[in-house]
């Protein structure tokens, strides 16, 4: 009997935990850089001396540091946009297991940099290791869904999420000063980056690949079903083979759109512009301003051992992911994003005047790490995880895979911009940098209100259909526009 309830197996959690091993790591390297800024920038003063015999100019140092930090994220870029040309011809586990040699080079690299005296190494280190991350950002959510049973599938899903958020977290504990955030210790934090790596690299050929890959592009239908048994623990899988069978009937019906047609077409234009919107307000919420440079916004500020505020909001977000997973199928994901928009906005203005106050009260520094839990909360609750699905709830099969590039390469654009021009703007306007991200979330806020819909509950159909009406047809004549494009591609 192939019973509708599939079990979590052995063969399946193994595989879950080692590709979600890749996740840990990228959440690792957002975090890492924050606890030791200090000493890292003495790094670069120390070895700019050391080259030039003159100090570094503060300008100068900011400008390499910020670079370092960011260039994570152009990397990140490139791995992103580059998922595609792995996954279709050499499968998820592969390309998964290979992606490892990116995170050791980088690693490496990162861990070097210091006996080298060299803050090029550390850049390059930190360039590579972005590349793995958007790879691994591709590959491991794609292979997690595609091992999973569907009645499972949610709840795999987010493991990725949530080991995102543990390896922010592990990398500012160990980032303390006297774990490795010490002058002689970073070099060895960074480098750390290697054993999930290895781990991984070594544990993948243990673990299936992924039955659709096998079925659907290689149309290797035994093998595919030897992986099914193994994954399910039972021998019956024939109704899981149809359904994939199924699966990919409609995937082939449905005409491919490309990132230009998705502008040009009225009826994806409206879903794609509310989808980098949404992506813009996940990052330019500020969110990554606080995961990069918390340490030391705390520490300019005067706040007693920086250190741990920023472990509480590592904490406070692996906490609030939790709550959100259970709150976003129950209050949907419109209000959810309203709220955590709306919140982190009153966050950021108690932020900024407690920062402010501090210098006279300085018992008003608690009121601001408050306000600072308080802001990545309401992250988490909406502008964290919903952007991210809300994309894939928006488009059908056929311009999916475009949109999702689309939004995935705003995302880790306006991150680099979060991450370069931050420190900037933090020099020019002290406490009050905190502001300017006030202004863009009362903006997304009520963009969010005017214009994105509800998803939930919803068939993909009934949400399509809702934006041909707004790009100001009648419903007939989109259809006609909607079967004209299906017989054209
Ligand atoms: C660079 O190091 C020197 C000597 O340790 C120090 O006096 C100076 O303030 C540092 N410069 C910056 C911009 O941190």
């Amino acid at each position: 009997m192939d019973s509708k309830e599939k079990q979590l197996t052995f063969r399946l959690a193994f595989a879950v935990t080692v590709a979600a091993l890749g996740s840990l790591l990228f959440g690792f390297n957002i975090g890492v850089m924050n606890a030791p800024e200090q000493i890292i920038k003495d790094f670069f003063n120390e070895t700019w001396m050391g080259r030039s015999g003159v100090e570094i100019e503060k300008a100068t140092l900011l400008t390499l540091w910020s670079f370092t930090v960011a260039i994570f994220t152009v990397g990140g870029m490139v791995g992103s946009l580059s998922v595609g040309l792995f996954v279709n011809r050499f499968g998820r586990r592969n390309p998964m297991c290979l992606n490892n040699l990116l995170a050791v080079l980088g690693g490496a690299f990162m861990a070097m940099s210091k006996d080298a005296s060299s803050y090029e190494t550390l850049i390059l280190g930190r360039f590579v290791i972005g590349l793995y991350c958007g790879l691994a950002t591709g590959f491991v959510p794609m292979y997690l869904g595609e091992i999973s049973p569907t009645n499972l599938r949610g709840a795999v899903g987010t493991i990725h999420q949530l080991a995102i958020v543990f390896g922010i977290l592990i990398s500012q504990v160990l980032g303390l000063n006297f774990i490795f955030g010490s002058e002689n210790r970073w070099p060895i934090l960074l480098g750390l980056a290697i054993i999930p790596a290895v781990v991984q690299a070594l544990a993948l050929p243990f673990c299936p690949k992924s039955p659709r890959f096998l079925l659907i592009n290689q149309t290797k239908e035994k093998e595919a079903k030897d992986v099914l048994k193994q994954l399910r623990g039972v021998e019956d899988v024939g109704t899981e083979m149809l359904e994939m069978k199924e699966e990919h009937r409609r995937m082939t019906q449905e005409p491919k759109v490309s990132i230009l047609q998705l502008f040009r077409h009225p009826n994806y234009r409206q879903a794609i512009i509310i989808s980098i919107v949404l992506q813009l307000s996940q990052q330019l919420s500020g969110i990554n301003a606080v995961f990069y440079y918390s340490t030391g916004i705390f520490s300019k500020a005067g706040v007693d051992q920086a250190e741990y505020a920023t472990i509480g909001a590592g904490v406070v977000n692996a906490a609030f992911t939790i709550v959100s997973l259970f709150l976003v199928e129950r209050l949907g994901r419109r209000l959810l994003h309203l709220v955590g928009l709306g919140g982190m906005a009153v966050c950021t203005v108690i932020m900024t005047l407690s920062l402010h106050f501090m210098t006279k009260a300085p018992a008003v520094s608690y009121l601001a790490i408050i306000a600072f839990f308080g802001f990545v909360a309401f992250f988490e609750i909406g502008p964290g995880p919903i952007p991210w699905f809300i994309v894939a709830e928006l488009f059908s099969q056929g311009p999916r895979p475009a949109a999702v590039a689309v939004a995935g390469c705003s995302n880790w654009t306006s991150n680099f911009l979060v991450a370069m021009l931050f420190p900037f703007a933090q020099e020019l306007m002290g406490p009050f940098v905190f502001l300017i991200f006030t202004v863009l979330l009362i903006f997304f806020t009520i963009f969010t209100y005017f214009r994105v819909p509800e998803t939930k509950g919803r068939t993909f159909d009934d949400i399509a259909s809702e934006f041909r009406v707004k790009a100001g047809m009648k419903p007939e004549a989109a259809e006609n526009i909607q079967l004209n494009t299906d017989s054209s591609v």
